[in-house]
């Protein structure tokens, strides 16, 4: 290229502003109202997209909600949900998100989240891949997906949102998310370690990464359910002894029709519990739906009815699905029906309710407010979509745990105890399977002098913790205690 003197000069003083321009977030992306939500937000929001591929039109859209607390200091952390195909709103209207959704005759009625993840931390919801949630691309090929093209997308996007952000480069970065996001966090971080080592700028600060029930390797995964179902008391001794001999421990790979018949008597036995917690009823129509424990309708004495609750402001949905695997389908490698699919096809139907989020995120001026396109260029917003045909490439999470741990990040395996779906049983083995020393030995955490669930912790800063009686989505069955665990471990205090 030849020397052009005016070009050298345009490109001094774009820099110049690009540099004083990128002192602070991006004010047009400032979110002034959420609606639904009358009083003063507690700290400051920012949502919109992030083009990762400008030749396709490729998209990825996300909501940063400032923390409460100090946001300069506090850890910034990125949340993924599941699916694949859910969208990390999920996360942001379900779980640990600002605000409590109270459903109402039409939009929802927000109130603030007393148990949000942004009392302590600033937090990123991010809809990945293009065509989940808000995300969208312009050329329909990138529907077709998998789990490293997945990863690659998602790191351009952190390199791209912290140029828009950058005084948040100092803080503390960690990378969170459950569900099928235990493939898509230890991925995520995996190309962000190779990214530091490969001089990509802005250069991250990252730190760790945490995952809940999450979806890891499809042998521990596989073996979980059926010493789970037996230590929980839902398969008789008797049968527990048959499929173990008939399986030899091996039942996520049937060797043979005696061990698949032991199998289909297992889910027999469990078929009616709601997979996402055991305790919890399972609501088929409209009348079990209104089956609740610890209401005032209850029979139960007043003293009884508050047994085995936790504090919640909102009760759990009554219905959900779409953020992990279906029942004794654990992910195997190549293609992964969608949950839609899943629903049309199986005669099992998942729990489902994404009532106030669907009202909420389908509603124009909500998102005009939170930045995000129309229907009629980003499409419906569905809690999970059978838009993408995505495959599961990546293998076994595992080499990638003992990668990131071996090189000093923290990683946190956390598992509320009374999920099938992905059972604390394949959580616990795979975590002790990596063979680092325990230093510090099972024992119970509490929260306000309970106990909460227990811990084991490991050399390499390797973190295996349940929360006692929580089901598949921790944070929304047992906000206090999620809450509790998250910031201490993002403190690095003893949980
Ligand atoms: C979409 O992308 C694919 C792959 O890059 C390309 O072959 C195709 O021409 C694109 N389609 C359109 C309509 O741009
Ligand atoms: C883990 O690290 C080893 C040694 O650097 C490398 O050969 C291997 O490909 C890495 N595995 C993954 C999954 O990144
Ligand atoms: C554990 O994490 C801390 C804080 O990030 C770090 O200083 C330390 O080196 C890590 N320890 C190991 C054994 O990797």
């Amino acid at each position: 290229m030849y020397w052009n003197p005016f070009l050298h000069r345009y490109n001094f003083f774009s820099t110049l502003a690009f540099i004083l321009l990128a002192q602070s977030a991006p004010e047009d992306a400032l979110v002034t109202s959420v609606p639904g939500f009358d009083g003063t937000l507690p700290s400051k929001h920012y949502a919109g997209y992030v083009t990762v591929d400008k030749n396709h039109g490729k998209k990825l859209y996300y909501y940063y909600v400032l923390s409460e607390r100090n946001p300069s200091q506090d850890p910034v952390v990125l949340w993924l949900n599941g699916g694949p195909g859910c969208s990390s709103f999920d996360g942001f209207v379900y779980e640990h998100g600002p605000f409590n959704f109270e459903k109402t005759g039409s939009l929802p009625k927000l109130h603030l989240n007393p148990y949000a993840w942004t009392k302590v931390s600033n937090m990123i919801y991010l809809d990945s891949p293009a065509g989940v949630g808000m995300s969208y691309s312009g050329n329909k090929s990138d529907y077709t997906t998998m789990d490293t093209k997945t990863a690659l997308d998602s790191h351009k996007f952190l390199l791209e949102w912290f140029k828009l952000y950058p005084e948040y480069l100092s803080n503390s970065f960690f990378i969170a998310g459950e569900s099928y996001a235990g493939v898509y966090v230890p991925m995520l971080s995996n190309e962000v370690v190779k990214g530091l080592d490969a001089g990509d700028k802005p250069t991250l600060n990252f730190k760790g990464y945490m995952v809940g029930n999450g979806v890891t390797d499809d042998v521990f995964d596989g073996n979980a359910l059926v010493p789970f179902a037996h230590g929980m008391g839902l398969i008789s001794d008797e049968l527990y002894q048959e499929v173990t001999t008939e399986c030899n421990g091996n039942y996520y790979n049937p060797a043979n029709d005696n061990c698949e018949s032991k199998l289909q008597k297992v889910d027999q036995d469990l078929d009616g519990i709601n997979i996402y917690d055991i305790l919890e009823p399972c609501y088929h129509g409209d009348s079990s739906s209104k089956i609740r424990l610890g209401t005032s309708e209850s029979n139960l004495p007043e003293s009884f009815r508050r047994l085995g609750e936790t504090e919640r402001p909102l009760p759990v949905r009554t219905r959900m699905f779409g953020r992990a695997w279906p029942f004794r389908a654990p992910v195997k490698a190549g293609y992964v029906p969608s949950w839609p699919e899943l629903l049309n096809s199986a005669e099992n139907v998942p729990c489902t309710d994404d009532e106030v989020a669907t009202v909420w995120l389908n509603n124009e001026a909500v998102r005009k407010a939170i930045h995000a396109d129309p229907i009629s260029m980003a499409g419906d917003w569905e809690l999970c979509t059978d838009k993408i045909r995505y495959y599961h490439d990546a293998g076994s999470m595992i080499p990638y745990h003992k990668n990131l741990t071996a090189r000093g990040y923290r990683a946190l395996i956390f598992s509320g105890d009374h999920d099938m779906c992905v059972p604390f049983t394949g959580s616990e083995a795979w975590t002790r399977s990596l063979g680092y020393k325990v230093i510090d030995e099972w024992r119970h955490w509490l929260v306000d002098g309970q106990v909460s669930g227990f811990i084991q912790g490991y050399d390499n800063n390797l973190t295996f913790l349940t929360v006692k009686g929580s089901g598949h989505t921790v944070p929304e069955y047992k906000p206090k205690e999620g809450l509790a665990l998250y910031s201490r471990w993002l403190e690095g205090k003893t949980i």
